[in-house]
C-alpha cells in the first residue's frame, strides 16, 4: 500500500511556504521511485507549527513542522518517504497527540486538515453529507425544531438562535426564498471562516443546503471577501462536485428539493459584513446598513424572506443533523451550547485554531493553551470579539467563554477572535484605533456614528498630546461613547465604544497626562 504525506494548502500554510514544500516532495518522490501520494488539505489549526506535514502510517498521522524547503532531503535521507515517526528536529510524533490538538472538541472542524478539500469523495468517506440524508427525511419543521433544540446561536457576532431566525423565514408566504451565506470575516484576529473554507468546503455546502430545505429556499449566495482567493477557488470546486454528483441542483440527492449555490465576491469594506448592507452590495449597490424593520428574514435579498447566516453557523449544521440536536446540546454552559472555534491571534506564542466547548475561560486559552506572548512579555491587554470587542485586563482573565459571562462584564464574543498585546500596548493609543478605524469603515448613515468616530479620534489625540484640561476631554469622550452606543443604527458606530471604554476603564494609566504642554503665557 502506498505512505500517504498530506501537506496543507490552507492558505496560511502557503504563505509560508507549503506549496514548495509539496513540489520538493514530490521530486523527491519521484526521484526515489517510492509509492507515496501527496494529498494537499486544509490546515489542523497549528499556525506556529505551519508548513505541517504529516505522513500517514498504520492510519496515524505523524507531524513535521515548521518544515522548511532545506529540511526536506535530510527528513527523505532519514526516512521520511518509508519510515513511521523518523527522527528529525521537526519530528512531532502523533498529529493528534499534540496538547493544543488533543484537547480540542473538534465538531465543525472534525474533517478540516483531514481531508482533501476537493474530493467529495474524501467527505463521503468523513461522514459527509449525513447530516442531509437525515434531513431529507424530516419534514421542514422538524429540521428547524433540531436546529433550534441543538441550541445553535449566530456566530457571526450577535449570537441570535438560528433556528428561530430559520423558523422566521419557515414562516415568511413569498415566491422565492434565499439563504445567504456570511463569508465576509472582517474581524481582526478572525480566520475560522476562511480556514473551514478552504479546508472543508463541503460542510458549508451542505449546511447551506439543508437551510435551504428547512425554510423552502431554492437559492443560496456565499459572500466571499475578496482578499480569499483560495476560498473562492476551494468553494467553487465544491460547488461544482456537488453539482455532478446531484447533491445541488433541481433534485438534491433524488428528492423533491431544489438548491442551487453561487460564490459572490465583496468588493471590501468592513460594513459589508453587517447584514443589511451585505444584502445591498449582493444586490450590486454600495453597502450601506438598512433600517430595521424591516428584518431580513421577512424582506432580505431582493425584497425576498432570506436567511442570512454566518459561515461557523452554518458549518455546524451538518453535525447537529447527523449526530441529532441533544449530541450539540451536550457541549456548552448555560445559553451558550455546543463548541465554539476560537481563534488566537496578535501577540501569542502558539496561535491558531481552537474549537472548543463554551466555558473555557480567557485565561486557559491565553496562558496555557497560547502560551503567553510571542516576544515573551508580560500579556497586558486582550481584546476579544474582533475590533469592536473589548479589551480585558489580566484581572478578567477568569471569564469563562460564554456569549453572557462576557455581556456581564461588558465585553462581547464576537466571531471568536482572541487577540494578545504585551506591556507595550499604549491603551490610549489603541483606543483612537476604535475610534479611528470606525470613522474609516462607517457606512455614513449615520450621525453618532459618521461625527462621533471623527470628534472622538481628535480628543484623543488631545488626551495623548497631554493637553491640559484631560478631565475634560475624558468627559467628552465617555460622552460621545453614550451617543455612539445609544444613537447608532448598527453595531459598528453602537459597539466602538466597547474598545473605547474598556481601555478607559481597565487601563486609566494610560490616559492620563503624558508631557504636559507648557503653561500658556499670560
Ligand atoms: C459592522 C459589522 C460587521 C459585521 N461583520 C460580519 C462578518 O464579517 N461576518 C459575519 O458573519 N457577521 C458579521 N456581522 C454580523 C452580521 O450583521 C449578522 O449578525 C450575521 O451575519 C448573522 O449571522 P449569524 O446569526 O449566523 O451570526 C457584522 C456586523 C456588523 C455590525
Ligand atoms: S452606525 Fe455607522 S456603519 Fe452603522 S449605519 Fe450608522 S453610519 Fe452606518
Amino acid at each position: 500500500m502506498s505512505v500517504r504525506i498530506f501537506v496543507p494548502k490552507d492558505a496560511a500554510a502557503v504563505a509560508v511556504g507549503a506549496d514548495e514544500l509539496a513540489a520538493a516532495l514530490a521530486e523527491a518522490v519521484r526521484i526515489s521511485g517510492a509509492t507515496v501520494d501527496i494529498v494537499r488539505t486544509g490546515s489542523r489549526g497549528m499556525l506556529w507549527l505551519e508548513p505541517l506535514i504529516e505522513v500517514e502510517h498504520d492510519g496515524v498521522r505523524y507531524g513535521y513542522g515548521p518544515v522548511e524547503l532545506s529540511d526536506i532531503d535530510d527528513l527523505v535521507a532519514a526516512g521520511l518517504l518509508t519510515e513511521k515517526d523518523v527522527s528529525h528536529r521537526t519530528a512531532l510524533g502523533p498529529t493528534e497527540d499534540i496538547p493544543f490538538f488533543k484537547s480540542q472538541t473538534r465538531l465543525t472542524f472534525a474533517r478540516c486538515g483531514i481531508v482533501d478539500p476537493a474530493s467529495l469523495r474524501d467527505y463521503l468517506g468523513h461522514d459527509g453529507y449525513k447530516g442531509l440524508k437525515r434531513a431529507l427525511s424530516l419534514r421542514s419543521l422538524e429540521i428547524i425544531e433540531e436546529v433550534t433544540k441543538s441550541g445553535l446561536r449566530g456566530r457571526g457576532g450577535a449570537g441570535f438562535p438560528t433556528g428561530i431566525k430559520w423558523k422566521t423565514v419557515h414562516d415568511a408566504q413569498a415566491d422565492r426564498k434565499y439563504i445567504v451565506c456570511n463569508a465576509d470575516e472582517g474581524d481582526s484576529g478572525t480566520f475560522a471562516d476562511r480556514m473551514i473554507m478552504e479546508g472543508d468546503p463541503f460542510v458549508l455546502v451542505e449546511g447551506m443546503t439543508i437551510a435551504g430545505i428547512a425554510v423552502g429556499a431554492t437559492k443560496g449566495y456565499i459572500y466571499v471577501r475578496s482578499e480569499y482567493p483560495h476560498v473562492i477557488a476551494a468553494l467553487n470546486t465544491a460547488i461544482s462536485a456537488a453539482h455532478n454528483a446531484g447533491y445541488l441542483g433541481r433534485s438534491i440527492a433524488g428528492s423533491e428539493y431544489a438548491f442551487e449555490l453561487e460564490v459572490r465576491v465583496g468588493a471590501g469594506a468592513y460594513v459589508c459584513g453587517e447584514e443589511t448592507s451585505l444584502l445591498d452590495s449582493l444586490e450590486g449597490k454600495r453597502g450601506v446598513v438598512r433600517a430595521k424593520p424591516p428584518l431580513p428574514a421577512h424582506k432580505g435579498l431582493f425584497g425576498r424572506p432570506t436567511v442570512i447566516n454566518n459561515v461557523l453557523s452554518l458549518s455546524a449544521v451538518p453535525y447537529i443533523m447527523a449526530e441529532g440536536a441533544q449530541a450539540y446540546f451536550d457541549y456548552g454552559m448555560g445559553r451558550s451550547r455546543g463548541t465554539m472555534p476560537i481563534q488566537l491571534a496578535g501577540n501569542i506564542k502558539y496561535g491558531g485554531l481552537y474549537e472548543t466547548a463554551f466555558g473555557i475561560t480567557l485565561g486557559e486559552l491565553v496562558d496555557k493553551l497560547g502560551g503567553g506572548t510571542r516576544t515573551g512579555r508580560e500579556v497586558r491587554a486582550v481584546q476579544v470579539g474582533g475590533p469592536l470587542g473589548a479589551y480585558f485586563p489580566r484581572a478578567l482573565f477568569d471569564t469563562p467563554f460564554d456569549y453572557e459571562a462576557f455581556a456581564a462584564k461588558d465585553g462581547l464574543i464576537g466571531h471568536g477572535g482572541v487577540v494578545v498585546f504585551d506591556n507595550t500596548v499604549d491603551m490610549a493609543k489603541q483606543a483612537r484605533f476604535a475610534f479611528e478605524f470606525c470613522a474609516i469603515e462607517s457606512c455614513g448613515k449615520c450621525t453618532p456614528c459618521r461625527i462621533g468616530s471623527i470628534r472622538g479620534a481628535e480628543t484623543m489625540d488631545r488626551i495623548i498630546a497631554g493637553e491640559s484640561g484631560e478631565r475634560a476631554n475624558l468627559d467628552l469622550v465617555t460622552d460621545l461613547c453614550n451617543t455612539m452606543k445609544f444613537g447608532s443604527l448598527c453595531a459598528l458606530g453602537g459597539f466602538t465604544p466597547y474598545p473605547v471604554m474598556s481601555a478607559l476603564t481597565h487601563f486609566p494609566e494610560d490616559f492620563a497626562i503624558k508631557s504636559p504642554l507648557p503653561a500658556a503665557a499670560e
